[in-house]
């Protein structure tokens, strides 16, 4: 079996950060999503694994490289634009070269990692399996029908649901998936979409098998997500001190890693700080993650991402909730008068509350 991670997009839910960078390696518990993923395929004992790649194709060969850090050999495979899932499929066709294969978003985290279900497919030998799990909202979904042990029908973002099973962005395929990509044709928003290739199996009779992921399945595409995946992970990080910490209160599951300063801080766990940051003056709250070279002097901060080299200083409120992007600075001067001064960049979200 091989492994297909879909990791081009546009990821216009997660502007400004797609704007300058793949969304797949943004970090969740400083780690990129895209990581998690590559894991979990070495877990399920798949070692040839494709990456579908687009626009960002440098920056993530740049991170992945060979694979050979994951237990992997991982191909490039480049998409000429974002045009759907069942083109991702289309495009790779030669590289999965007739085998069966795990296709798996590459913003996508899932507790419980793929093995079960690359074992479910290989028992009962379907011509697809797809992921499903309620979700309390499907008309934001891909939703499933089914008929027994059998999906009957696939519906995208159905204004009126039949079902709360949505699809869950792993799918295991036989080489069957591939007449039925190429039969379908595009979309209204133009994108050749992977539920209506797994409709076309339904239609000539294959058979598509449900499988109810139970622990927690996350689609990081935008920003709530995004810290809930955050505070999932975190979730289960064990305390681990390697920088150094004078007069600080450190509570709990902290991680802070080598050449890291803090002082006269509380932290309170569970918090991942990455290497080589200074934080003085300042309280860390829960489900924070902080990356490399991060400077934080006389501030507030929870339930938030802050990436590599960005500095926060004196800013007068907590800050909750938020994604910062590298080397972003947001501090408060003393200067008079006193007014907010902003260089912000295309389709960013400030919220003053
Ligand atoms: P989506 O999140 O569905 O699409 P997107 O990345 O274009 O994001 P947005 O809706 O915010 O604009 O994509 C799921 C995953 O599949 C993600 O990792 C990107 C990847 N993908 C491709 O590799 N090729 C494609 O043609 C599409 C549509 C997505």
């Amino acid at each position: 079996m091989k492994g297909l991670i879909l990791s081009g997009g546009a990821g216009t839910r997660l502007r400004p950060i797609t704007h300058t960078s793949a969304k797949q390696l943004v970090p969740v518990a400083n780690k990129p999503v895209l990581f998690y993923g590559l894991e979990a395929m070495q877990a399920a004992g798949i070692t040839q694994v494709g990456i579908v790649v687009g626009e960002t194709r440098a920056e993530i060969e740049a991170a992945v490289g060979d694979g050979g850090r994951f237990g992997l050999e991982v191909t490039y495979l480049p998409q000429e634009a974002p045009l759907g899932l069942a083109h991702a499929v289309l495009i790779a066709e030669e590289f999965l070269d007739d085998e069966p294969f795990v296709m798996y978003l590459g913003d996508n985290l899932l507790k419980e990692g793929i093995a079960p279900f690359v074992r479910a497919f290989e028992q009962s030998a379907p011509d697809a399996l797809i992921l499903l799990q309620k979700v309390n909202d499907p008309s934001s979904y891909g939703i499933a029908e089914l008929d027994g042990a059998r999906v009957k029908r696939l519906v995208e973002k159905p204004p009126e649901p039949r079902s709360d099973l949505a699809l869950v962005g792993v799918y295991l395929f036989t080489p069957a998936v591939f007449a039925s990509v190429k039969a379908i044709a595009p979309s209204p928003r133009g994108e050749l979409e992977i539920t209506d290739a797994i409709q076309h199996m339904i239609d000539r009779g294959l058979r598509v098998e449900p499988h109810t992921v139970t622990g927690w399945w996350k689609d990081t595409g935008k920003l709530e997500d995004m810290l809930e995946a955050n505070r999932l992970i975190l979730g289960t990080i064990e305390r681990d001190l390697r920088g150094e910490a004078t007069d600080c209160t450190l509570e709990g599951a902290v991680q802070i890693g080598a050449g890291s300063v803090l002082e006269r801080c509380t932290v309170r766990g569970p918090v991942v700080i990455g290497e080589r940051c200074r934080l003085s003056d300042t309280y860390v709250g829960p489900y924070t993650a902080i990356s490399d070279g991060v400077v934080v002097e006389q501030a507030e901060i929870e339930h938030s991402i802050i990436l590599e080299n960005s500095r926060i200083c004196r800013l007068g409120a907590r800050m909750a909730d938020s994604l910062i992007g590298r080397d972003c600075v947001i501090a408060h001067s003393d200067a008079l008068p006193v007014a907010y001064r902003f260089m912000v960049g295309d389709s960013s979200q400030i919220g003053i509350l």
